[in-house]
């Protein structure tokens, strides 16, 4: 079975040599009596003609069907110049069938295996098919450049002198994150595991261990509510480095990007990256994360309206809150459908309404508050938001950061809706990466009622603020950075506390966690910085999402070999599925019907 080319390697040169092929058949075409099979493999498509005169596969040539798999041993011909297909690398020859091994003949597919029909189908048919669905070019694809940017990333890492070690995926649940999945222990009954977050914890202790640089491609797991860019199990390039600080690691992440990016796809990114503080980032965009590969930026209108008569405007501002808007610019033929949605997004935020002027093309303001404006105010605020007819403003009176989420919400929706009118004036580079800094270290948590981690607990505070870390929490700003491209968190990392007695404090003083939890869940960490710590600071890459980007995917579903479904399913075998009672019983696990549950209907 040793085939003697790929399906996408014969030309010209090839011409009257004998060849064998193998792959599977992607069509079929019955030309009276001359049939034409397009064979395909990983890499391409070759043509091979079969002559059904021919002995040896007289017979049967008629039982292949499409996505069967054959061996075929023929000979290479050109082909006539008016049949030439230029758009196949192969496409100016074909190989005149003389043998036939047909290897598995193929069921009719359950959807069109075509790149562009098979991306209308339900996608959980393609996903309870998966096999098929990869079968794809363009799924293949996928594959193939994630496996580039594996191999780049440890090209790239290992020249800077990185070792690459592997860390449990059962570890022990840890207070402070993402929802865990546990495991049952057999061998210590009603005990339990969990699965890795990620090797946050463990790659601290190889810094302790005396390591200096460790990475790992790692799987992570956390038991999340699920979208487009989020999976339960996901993969991180993860590293972790001693006696460096912030800038080493901008360089070094830098770096490895920019050596992807050549070695993927053969571009070069600009660095260094920009970087945006965290509250700049929030005034202009209104997230943490923003996409600056278009405007639309939201202004604060504060001092604008500091002498306001408009009740709703007044009274956000007089317990604090603040005033923000933006033009979204040339949206004014917004439909009501479309304005509605937008309100409701708005108000799912917690938003009261969202106030808008419409500019029509005659230059007309058209909106419900319009009349609560003076003259002076309609002036300075044409002014500051540059208003020209045909422009939409939205307005958001709230508190600071909720007047952030809904308007950087609506600033993105607004996008989508200038981008289907083509009216998006976009930049012409299409990859935006930029470092958000200067994370407070802690944000207060309404329902809790107390501070929680910006990021982890374990990000050292910046050293200027860390004197405030008992006076005014908020105030004090991380060592954290994340990483952000075309509006979405490619990578977030900090440098790390590494002295005993801060990370106590940090985890007992300001995080408020009980002195008994702290010792059961962190001792072992606390007790290990007791023993030569040194300085030290990270970063995780999702390597999904940066995958995604560089095959301009919008899902990591579909970098994903085997991705489980927003409900968290594996629709090819069924996971998760029940267990045996025996199974169950070996864990010492117990399962009631939900209707036996209290506090269930
Ligand atoms: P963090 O939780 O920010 O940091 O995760 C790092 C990056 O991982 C990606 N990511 C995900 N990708 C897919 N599905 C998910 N459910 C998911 N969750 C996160 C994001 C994110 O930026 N231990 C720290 C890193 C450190 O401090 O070194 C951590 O895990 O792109
Ligand atoms: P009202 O006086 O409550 O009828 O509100 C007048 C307009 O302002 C309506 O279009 C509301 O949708 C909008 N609105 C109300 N509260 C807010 C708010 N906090 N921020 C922005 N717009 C608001």
């Amino acid at each position: 079975m040793k085939r003697t080319h790929t399906c996408n390697a014969l030309t010209r040169a090839e011409v009257g040599q004998a060849v064998t092929l193998v792959g599977w058949v992607d069509t079929l075409r019955d030309h009276g009596g001359i049939i034409f099979v397009d064979l395909r493999d990983r890499e391409g498509r070759t043509q091979i003609v079969f002559d059904p005169n021919n002995a040896d596969f007289q017979e049967s040539i008629y039982q292949v069907k499409p996505e069967s798999v054959i061996e075929v041993v023929g000979s290479v011909r050109a082909r006539e110049a008016n049949e030439v297909n230029s758009r196949l690398p192969t496409g100016e020859i074909e190989v005149i069938a003389e043998k036939l091994v047909i290897h598995n003949i193929s069921d009719t597919p359950p959807f069109p295996m075509e790149d562009e029909k098979a991306q209308r189908v339900n996608e959980d048919l393609r996903l309870q098919y998966r096999y098929l669905d990869l079968r794809r070019p363009s799924m293949y694809r996928n594959l193939h450049v994630r496996s580039k940017t594996a191999k780049a990333t440890r090209d790239y890492l290992d020249e800077q002198d990185f070792l690459e070690i592997e860390t449990p995926m059962l570890f022990k649940s840890t207070p402070e994150g993402a929802r865990e999945f546990l495991v049952p222990s057999r061998l210590h009954p009603g005990k339990f595991y969990a699965l890795a977050q990620s090797p946050q914890q463990y790659k601290q202790m190889l810094m302790v261990a005396g390591v200096e640089r460790y990475y790992q491609l790692a799987r992570c797991f956390r038991d999340e509510d699920l979208r487009a860019d989020r999976q339960p199990e996901f993969t991180q390039i993860d590293l972790e480095m001693s006696f460096i600080d912030r800038e080493d690691m901008y360089a070094l992440v830098e770096g490895m990007l920019k050596r992807i990016w050549k070695d993927v796809l053969n571009i070069d990114i600009p660095t260094p990256f920009p970087r945006m503080p965290y509250e700049e980032a929030m005034n202009r965009y209104g997230v943490d994360k923003p996409d600056t590969r278009f405007g639309l930026e939201l202004v604060d209108l504060g001092d604008l309206f500091k002498d306001t008569e408009f009740k709703v405007f007044r009274g956000v501002m007089d317990n604090g809150g603040v005033i923000k808007a933006f033009n979204a610019k040339g949206l004014a033929d917004a439909t009501q459908g479309e304005m509605r949605d937008l309100e409701n997004t708005a108000k799912s935020l917690g938003a009261k309404g969202l106030a808008f002027i419409r500019v029509s093309a005659e230059g007309e303001w058209k909106s419900p508050i319009l009349k609560f404006f003076t003259e002076a105010e309609q002036a300075a605020l044409k002014d500051k938001l540059a208003m020209e007819p045909g422009d939409l403003i939205f307005f958001a009176a709230a508190e600071w950061d909720r007047a952030c989420a809904i308007l950087g919400r609506i600033r993105l929706e607004a996008g989508k809706l200038l981008t289907a009118r083509k009216r998006l004036e976009v930049s012409d580079q299409p990859y935006h990466f930029l470092w958000v800094i200067e994370f407070p270290l802690m944000i207060f948590d309404e329902d809790e009622g107390r501070y929680v981690s910006a990021h982890h607990p374990f990000t050292s505070p910046v050293p200027e603020d860390a004197h405030l870390l008992d006076s005014d929490p908020k105030a004090v700003r991380g060592q954290h950075y994340d990483c952000v491209l075309n509006g979405m968190e490619i990578a977030g990392g900090s440098i790390r506390i590494h002295q005993p007695e801060l990370q106590r404090k940090v985890f007992q003083d300001v995080l408020q966690i009980p002195e008994d939890v702290v010792k059961e869940r962190f001792g072992y960490m606390l007790e290990a910085f007791r023993f030569g710590a040194p300085p030290h600071g990270g970063i995780a890459i999702g390597f999904d999402r940066m995958v995604s980007v560089l095959c301009d995917r919008p899902y990591i579903r579909d970098v994903i070999a085997f991705p489980k479904t927003q409900r968290g399913q594996d629709l090819m075998n069924d996971a998760p599925a029940v267990a045996t009672p025996r199974q169950l019983k070996d864990l010492h696990i117990e399962t009631v019907e939900e209707a036996d549950i209290p506090g269930i209907e």
